[in-house]
Parts: C-alpha cells; sequence; structure tokens
C-alpha cells in the first residue's frame, strides 16, 4: 500500500503517482465551458488505471517513445511520462480534450506531445516510430473494430516493439482480441485488476511482433 499523503486541495486525487482532477475541480469547471469534448474524453476512465498497472508490472525502459492513442485527458499518457520518463505522444480525433491533457500534464510536471488525428490515419511509418503503443477504452463501438486492427496491424509492420490496449471487457474488445489472436502475432489477454484509485476489473491486450 502506498504511504497516505494528505492533497490539501479538494477534487484532486492520486493514482499511481499521478495527480488526476475529479469534474468537480475548479480548474475543469472553468474549461467544461469553454472546451466539451464528444467521444467520451471527458475524464480518465476506469481503464486507465488497469493500464497503469500492467505497465508498472510489465514496465517499459526508461526514455522510450509511447504514443497513447484516444487519450482523452491523457491519464496512460502523463503516467508513462512520469513514471518512465517516456517521451510521449498523446493522439486524439477530438481537439477539446487538449485543454484537460495540458492541465494534467502540467499538475504532473511533465511535458506531453500533443497530436489531433484519427488513429486509423496514422501511417506504418508514424506508428512504427513508437516503441510502445497503448490506448484505455478505446474499442467501444463496432465500427472501431476493423480501423483499430488494421492500427495494430500498421504499427507492427512499421517496427513498433508492443501495444497494450487496456478494457473494461466490453464485447467489441474481445472481438479485437480475437482478430488480433489469429494472427501470427505473441499475443496475450489477461484479466487485470487495479487498486488505485480504487479497486476495478478488466482485460489487458498486449500484442508484439
Ligand atoms: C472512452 S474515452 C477514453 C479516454 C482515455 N483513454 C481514458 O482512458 O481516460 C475514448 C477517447 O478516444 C477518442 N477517440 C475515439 N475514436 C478515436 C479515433 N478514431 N481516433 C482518435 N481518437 C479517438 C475519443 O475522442 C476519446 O477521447
Amino acid at each position: 500500500m502506498p504511504e497516505l499523503e494528505r492533497i490539501p486541495e479538494e477534487h484532486i486525487y492520486r493514482a499511481y503517482g499521478i495527480y488526476l482532477l475529479t469534474s468537480q475541480h475548479r480548474l475543469i469547471r472553468r474549461l467544461k465551458r469553454l472546451y466539451e469534448p464528444s467521444i467520451h474524453g471527458n475524464k480518465a476512465w476506469r481503464s486507465s488505471f488497469l493500464l497503469m498497472d500492467y505497465l508498472l508490472h510489465n514496465p517499459p525502459q526508461r526514455g522510450v517513445r509511447v504514443m497513447e492513442l484516444g487519450c482523452g485527458w491523457g491519464p496512460g499518457a502523463v503516467f508513462c511520462a512520469r513514471r518512465f520518463k517516456a517521451r510521449v505522444t498523446a493522439v486524439d480525433l477530438d481537439g477539446n480534450v487538449f485543454p484537460y491533457l495540458e492541465v494534467i500534464s502540467a499538475l504532473n510536471d511533465v511535458k506531453v506531445a500533443p497530436l489531433e488525428s484519427n488513429f486509423n490515419n496514422l501511417s506504418a511509418q508514424c506508428l512504427g516510430r513508437e516503441h510502445l503503443l497503448i490506448g484505455s477504452d478505446i474499442c467501444f463501438w463496432d465500427s472501431m473494430i476493423k480501423p483499430l486492427f488494421d492500427v495494430v496491424e500498421r504499427a507492427l509492420e512499421g517496427g513498433a516493439k508492443r501495444f497494450v490496449i487496456a478494457d473494461p471487457g466490453r464485447p467489441t474488445f474481445y472481438e479485437l482480441a480475437d482478430r488480433c489472436q489469429k494472427q501470427n502475432w505473441r499475443v496475450t489477454l489477461r484479466e487485470w485488476y487495479a487498486v488505485e484509485p480504487s479497486r476495478t476489473t478488466g482485460e489487458i491486450l498486449e500484442v508484439r511482433p
């Protein structure tokens, strides 16, 4: 168990060594008046804590290049920058998430490069420059399964070494995992749990070439 740390302000919490804000925090309330994420990028989703826990147990080397796909507020991106000193790019289709990413990055004293893009449009070359690709709760519609599978394929073709996706266990995610398992890749699908900020369970899909 981590040491108990008193946080001197309301609506800030800590998980896996990073600080996060609830939607009641005054900065978030202010941002909400100006920027309204429209594809669910409106909080740190619970799957992001599964991703953090998994990476803590299966860490990348310090300083590697990491790209978070469908970053939202970027909890996974900020965690990798903070914990592994990773050089992180955070990708989202919805430009309205980036002010939140900026606040969470600043709160944790890290820099994360934002990239406004549909991850389905990223080339093999762009994806393959990254050592590790991560995502949490990014496969929630049927229409996302095939394009996301193609992203995994392009990333591995391009030279990426690991692709890790966390999910609460949606049917769409299992369909993606099934498709990956049919390829000649090293694929693991594991039930996982996280204990911070509170206990949560889900699944981790890891794909390696
Ligand atoms: C459920 S949220 C998860 C956010 C973050 N990963 C987390 O765990 O807190 C899904 C995010 O994926 C983004 N997204 C959905 N489809 C996308 C696409 N095709 N390309 C890039 N981002 C996408 C949404 O804008 C949203 O921010």
